[in-house]
């Protein structure tokens, strides 16, 4: 377990996993005392790229330490919440929540998911300055294993230290964090796999610049700039704004034309439309005709169930963009053309100039209501809808907290600046397009993201996953914006840190979409883990464990916990955090079996074990596992790891022509 995992970190160095890219693909380029031979490498890559000498990039302190971060593994274990897994709703679901820091969430989900992700959207923290945002770890480097490691100066290595260990909100220390992230986060997407990344402008240019470096440049997909607040206070410019940058793992394979769902409603909407006016003339028939049809459609035609109307030029809706949003607009009376009085103005006035109004009256693209005390509508056909990704979305940045409200009306602000779900639908649908695709937020906070993909999956039955990651912050009564949350965590006898705030809120978007769509099949439940670092006994225990002591240290088992070894285990052997191993009886001894591995975890196997094991491999025709994987402190008898490996080896020899591996895992 954890021991092996300490002894591996010891000996890694940053650039492992690039060195073993290139040694897998560049074999020829290595001599045998492991150097690298450079003029062979660009030979062997001259005839197709262009080899460039005056390259750029960016540079800040702690690249290479962010690099040595992303190579080593973790050492935090995956404990299960057993009694939320075992809820009916959660059972058998596939979304996974995961309480605990994102750098050692991602390396868990690598050993498990990578290149299986095909979006991921995070909305970091963007280092305002006012966002809470410090950089500080508890690595144990020193001095000297830095300068060894990195290859850096003495005077680097203390600046870096400085840095770690002090706390800092500096643009380095952000780049930092975000760096060792986000280039263990490329390794999960598939290769048309997108990632989508909030920033503001406080760090928009040096993420360009970061992501360029992780993805390449070439994969930069674009960046859409969001238009979510009114500034009314400007003090130069009003920024009124912030950006969603977008990248690809391999450009070369991502679809080629971005076409949301709604392109499809769409052209059903138009074709159906056409047709209709087509065979109806009358105008009377042509109504009650496409009436009859929306209502036996409505649930499939989401986000374009508000085009309920037609006429001669086909099926449209009504839109209030006749408003001006927030400052006062133009104003001017629209008679109604049945009571003849002006009809009721929008709250801050109309949005065009009387002119433009006449034009639109004239060519009957103003809709009213049945008297003059409703304010008047656009008309819009389906045929106008944009059903493109712009690389400008309009979306009003307060409806994130509406949302939230929605959900815990009796709460006040639960989570400073939610996401809104629909503006995150916006973007995620257009790389969601499988409906058994998976989507990842290791920034969960509020949940948003979660929230978005069930919504996604309710809207068009399907079955989209969802993973969250988020840190278990522990929240403070007296700090104003925590407060609230604190205080409802509280009164519901929940932890007080804020993974229970997206918990619940995942519990209560469930409910709300089981309510709305009661007949459909939907995973609404999700598996719950926290991530554990073990504690100092513990590891003093591992420390000390003694192999020949001959006798089983069970204590280091129940500290872990089996449901804990097992779901670490299951995940570090690729079987996700979802799979769940069954129980097998050895003459009383209980192993546990998924796939091709058999885990023995506890102390007591013995020769009657044995026995019953290799009576199953003989008598059960689907019990197969290839590998034996023991957990270490139970099993530190030799004669008994000698005698599983001696039957084994008979089993290996017999004609079943088995091929069965055994490890031992401390
Ligand atoms: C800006 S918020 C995300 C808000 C989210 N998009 C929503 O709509 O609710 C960033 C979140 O990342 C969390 N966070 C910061 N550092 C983290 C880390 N190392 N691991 C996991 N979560 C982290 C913060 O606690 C915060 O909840």
């Amino acid at each position: 377990m954890i021991k092996d995992t300490l002894q591996q970190n010891e000996d890694l160095v940053p650039n492992d996993k690039q060195l073993a890219a290139l040694k897998e693909h560049f074999p020829a380029c290595f001599k045998q005392d492991g150097s690298f031979d450079l003029e062979r490498f660009k030979a062997a890559i001259a005839d197709k790229t262009n080899v460039v000498q005056e390259g750029y990039e960016l540079k800040f302190l702690g690249k290479s330490y962010a690099k040595l971060l992303a190579s080593t593994d973790t050492t935090t274990v995956i404990q299960p919440d057993e009694a939320h897994n075992s809820l009916p709703e959660n059972a058998n679901s596939e979304n996974i929540y995961i309480s605990g820091d994102n750098l050692d969430g991602l390396k868990h989900l690598l050993k498990a998911y990578s290149k299986s992700i095909k979006c991921i959207y995070i909305d970091p923290p963007y280092n305002t300055g006012s966002d809470g945002f410090v950089y500080q770890d508890n690595f144990n480097y020193t001095k000297d294993s830095l300068q060894e490691k990195l290859s850096i100066s003495e005077d680097e290595a203390e600046r870096i230290l400085e840095l770690t260990k002090r706390g800092s909100a500096s643009h380095s220390a952000w780049l930092m964090f975000m760096y060792s992230r986000l280039l263990l986060a490329r390794d999960l997407l598939t290769d048309d796999g997108v990632i989508f990344i909030s920033i503001d402008d406080n760090e928009q240019a040096n993420l360009k610049l970061l992501c360029d470096d992780v993805f390449g440049e070439e994969n930069w997909v674009g960046t859409i700039i969001w238009k979510n607040a009114t500034d009314n206070n400007p003090t130069q410019i009003a920024v009124e704004h912030e950006y969603v940058i977008t990248y690809t793992r391999s450009k070369s394979l991502l679809e080629s034309e971005w076409k949301s769902k709604v392109s499809e409603i769409k052209q059903l909407l138009v074709k159906k439309g056409d047709e209709l006016a087509e065979k109806y003339k009358n105008i009377t028939t042509l109504k009650a005709e496409y009436n009859s049809w929306y209502k036996s459609h409505k649930s499939e035609l989401w986000p374009l169930d508000r085009y309920k109307y037609i006429d001669s030029g086909g099926i449209y809706t009504g839109s209030q963009s006749v408003h001006n949003p927030g400052k006062e607009g133009y104003r001017y009376d629209v008679i109604h053309p049945v009571t003849k009085i002006p009809s009721k103005q929008p709250l801050m006035g109309y949005r065009f100039p009387k002119s433009t109004m006449d034009e639109l009256l004239e060519n009957g693209k103003i809709l009213f209501g049945e008297d003059h005390t409703k304010i008047i509508e656009l008309k819009l056909y389906a045929k106008e809808y944009s059903a493109k990704l712009s690389s400008i979305i309009d979306f009003d940045g307060r409806i994130g907290s509406y949302d939230l409200k929605d959900l815990f009306p009796n709460s006040k602000t639960l989570f400073t600046n939610p996401k809104p779900v629909k503006f995150v639908n916006q973007f995620i649908s257009f790389v969601l397009t499988n409906k058994e695709d998976i989507a990842l937020d290791f920034f969960s906070g509020s949940a948003t993201t979660a929230h978005a993909v069930v919504q996604l999956n309710a809207e068009d039955g399907g079955n989209r996953k969802f993973i969250a990651v988020q840190l278990p912050e522990v929240l403070n009564p007296e700090n104003t914006s925590q407060k609230a949350a604190y205080d409802f965590l509280k009164e519901n006898n929940l932890p007080t840190t804020l993974d229970y705030i997206g918990i619940e809120r995942i519990k209560r978007a469930a409910a709300k979409i089981k309510q709305e769509h009661p007949d459909k099949e939907l995973d609404l439940g999700f598996k719950h883990y926290t991530l554990v670092e073990p504690n100092q006994n513990t590891l003093d225990k591992l420390e000390s464990f003694d192999g020949s002591a001959l006798l089983a240290d069970t204590t280091i088992m129940e500290d872990f916990g089996k449901p804990t070894i097992l779901a670490t285990w299951l995940n570090a052997d690729g079987y996700g955090l979802t799979a769940t191993a069954e129980e097998i009886d050895l003459a009383g001894y209980t192993a546990y079996y998924f796939q091709k591995n058999l885990y023995l975890i506890d102390a007591g196997f013995n020769l009657e074990s044995m026995k019953a094991l290799l009576g199953k491999y003989d008598a059960t025709g689907h019990f197969n596992p290839e590998n034996l994987v023991l957990f270490g402190y139970s099993f530190p008898d030799w004669s008994i790891n000698e005698m599983i490996e001696k039957n084994l080896r008979v089993l290996n020899d017999s004609e079943k022509n088995l091929k069965i591996n055994f490890a031992v895992r401390y």
